[in-house]
């Protein structure tokens, strides 16, 4: 499924870029190799990250047990 109609963004690209350390829609879109066109993502890749942060958080803290 597309996230980024623009830059043509898959969530699992979206998803990995955050797992990744990815934390801000620039920085997910950095990661990814693109810059935002038109914004109209921006609130599914927020949803995203706020989806996926608290999992990588505790995946961090087992790392490091
Ligand atoms: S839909 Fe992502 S920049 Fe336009």
């Amino acid at each position: 499924m597309y996230v980024c109609n623009c830059k043509g963004l898959r969530e699992n690209q979206v998803r990995t870029s955050i797992q990744a350390g990815a934390h801000k829609v620039a920085q997910v879109f950095h990661a990814c190799g693109e810059s935002p066109q038109c914004a109209r993502c921006v609130h599914r890749i927020v949803t995203l990250i706020r989806a996926e942060a608290p999992r990588t958080r505790r995946d961090d803290v087992s790392r490091h047990a």
